[in-house]
């Protein structure tokens, strides 16, 4: 199988970027990433316990996440800008037969936005979904004011299906969601 990483040289406006998937080495970075980050990206975050924000809670988030890794259910990438933690990728919900879909979250980090960051890793995460993995659908849902994501996901080739009414419980709320989805044309159905 080809391999589950992607990787970008260096360019004018960003260092050289990555995609790796979780190891129980990254909770000290991924809890200083959260902790940085918290103020910004709580509004867009389901309910978090006090320990998420924290290496101790991501350890144990990577922990949780070890058995749906092994089964094939979930993708869970770590952002790298020459090394430096800058975002997640998150392909989860992984289905096949003929759905043969999974769902995508990301983030990155506040002081990195702009520079093309999430573009590049929600494209790479599509790659890796459609190539090594054979999905034929990767489907995400954004809060309706999200611009920036609404954006990223636009610039990446993801169509919108709809909107969703008290589709996610975010900060607090059952919040309405825009759909998207991006399918792969090459896809041959699966036998019956
Ligand atoms: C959404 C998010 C991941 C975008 O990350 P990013 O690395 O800044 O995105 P990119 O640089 O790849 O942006 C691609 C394009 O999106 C658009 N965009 C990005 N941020 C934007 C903003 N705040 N307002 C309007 N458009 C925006 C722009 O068109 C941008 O291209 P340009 O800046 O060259 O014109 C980031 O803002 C974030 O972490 N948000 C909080 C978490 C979140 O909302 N996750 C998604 C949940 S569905």
């Amino acid at each position: 199988m080809q391999a589950l990483t992607r990787a970008h040289p260096a360019t004018g406006r960003r260092g050289a970027l990555a995609l790796t998937l979780w190891t129980v080495a990254d909770a000290g970075s991924m809890g200083a990433y959260w902790a940085r980050n918290r103020d910004r990206l709580t509004p867009t975050q389901p309910h978090r316990d006090e320990a998420f924000w924290t290496p101790a809670g991501q350890a144990s988030r990577i922990d949780r996440a070890l058995g749906d890794v092994a089964a094939g259910r979930m993708f869970p990438f770590l952002v790298r800008e020459n090394g430096e933690l800058v975002g997640e990728a998150i392909l989860s919900d992984v289905s096949r037969g003929p759905f043969c879909s999974a769902r995508l979250g990301y983030s990155v980090d506040g002081a990195r936005l702009r520079l093309g960051i999430a573009s590049w890793a929600v494209d790479s995460v599509v790659d890796i979904a459609f190539t090594p993995l054979a999905l034929h659908r990767v489907a995400a849902a954004t809060l309706l004011d999200n611009v920036a994501s609404q954006a990223v996901l636009r610039s990446c080739g993801f169509e919108p299906i709809g909107v969703a009414a008290a589709y996610l419980a975010i900060a607090g709320g059952w919040r309405d969601h825009a759909l998207w989805q991006r399918v792969n044309p090459t896809m041959t159905p699966p036998a019956a």
